[in-house]
């Protein structure tokens, strides 16, 4: 059975007295029954992972170069990601993919990267809203899956993020059927069916629910509304409830 994971993307977002809301998540989910990550900004990912030492909320970046180390002014690498005692990293997400034209072909040399370290990737991909207009959405998140997932890529050392580009960020989310057909068609061409699966996009308390019921929805990449500790803790429960009634664990 594939545990399920709530994982917070906090983007270019955080000060260090923004700490406090991991520290105030902590506190409220002492003992979760699903997987908990947040991925700040790397300015606070050492301080992030002092703050939550000995709980269990994971820390993860959400970029790394391809190298180990070298004259790439401004990167940051797997390795000193993983020196700072983060164990995950967001690789490709859409605003990587456009901000810094990152192709597929980059983001599966960043995740052989990750892995190389022990760093479990979470690989991001997801269609345009003219690729959705156009009748192309299977064909691109299938293409965008196959390039970006490496040789090795493996349950205990991918997750993969699905997140349609015009619902991340706007409020706007496809709708329970059109989440269900991709997640139900990238699980048929995952390189091992127990890689879980995220929804990501405008995922907030008030939908969470309904979203953790789709079958193949192993959790969920939440950008917004990870910032605040009531509204992710709030996310953090709808998904220990999905996992209580079986959920998306239904075959
Ligand atoms: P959002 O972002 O929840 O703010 O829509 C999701 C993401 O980009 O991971």
């Amino acid at each position: 059975m594939r545990r399920k994971l709530a994982a917070g993307n906090w983007k270019m977002h955080g000060l260090a007295t923004d700490l406090a809301e991991a520290e105030t998540l902590a506190r409220a989910h002492p003992a979760p029954t699903v997987d908990v990550l947040i991925c700040p900004p790397a300015t606070l990912l050492c301080r992030m992972v002092a703050a939550l030492a000995r709980k269990p909320i994971a820390v993860g970046a959400q970029d790394c170069h391809t190298a180990e180390k070298g004259a790439h002014t401004g990167d940051i690498s797997a390795p000193m990601i993983a020196d700072t005692g983060a164990s995950a990293v967001i690789l490709g997400h859409s605003e990587r993919r456009a901000d810094h034209a990152e192709s597929s072909a980059q983001v599966a040399a960043k995740t052989i990267a990750a892995h190389a370290v022990g760093l479990t990737a979470i690989v991001c991909l997801g269609e345009t809203e003219a690729q959705r207009d156009a009748g192309q959405t299977l064909a691109v998140v299938s293409e965008q899956l196959r390039l970006s997932l490496p040789e090795g890529a493996n349950a205990e050392n991918t997750v993969v993020a699905y997140e349609p580009v015009w619902a991340i960020g706007t409020g706007r989310t496809p709708t329970l059927d059109q989440i269900a057909e991709v997640h139900d068609h990238l699980r048929a061409l995952l390189p091992d069916p127990n890689i879980r699966l995220l929804y990501g996009g405008s995922v907030k308390p008030a939908n969470a629910a309904e979203i953790f019921a789709i079958s193949n929805v192993d959790g969920a990449l939440v950008g917004g509304a990870s910032l605040k500790a009531d509204d992710f803790g709030a996310i953090v429960a709808a998904l220990e409830a999905a996992e209580g009634t079986g959920g998306a664990a239904t075959p």
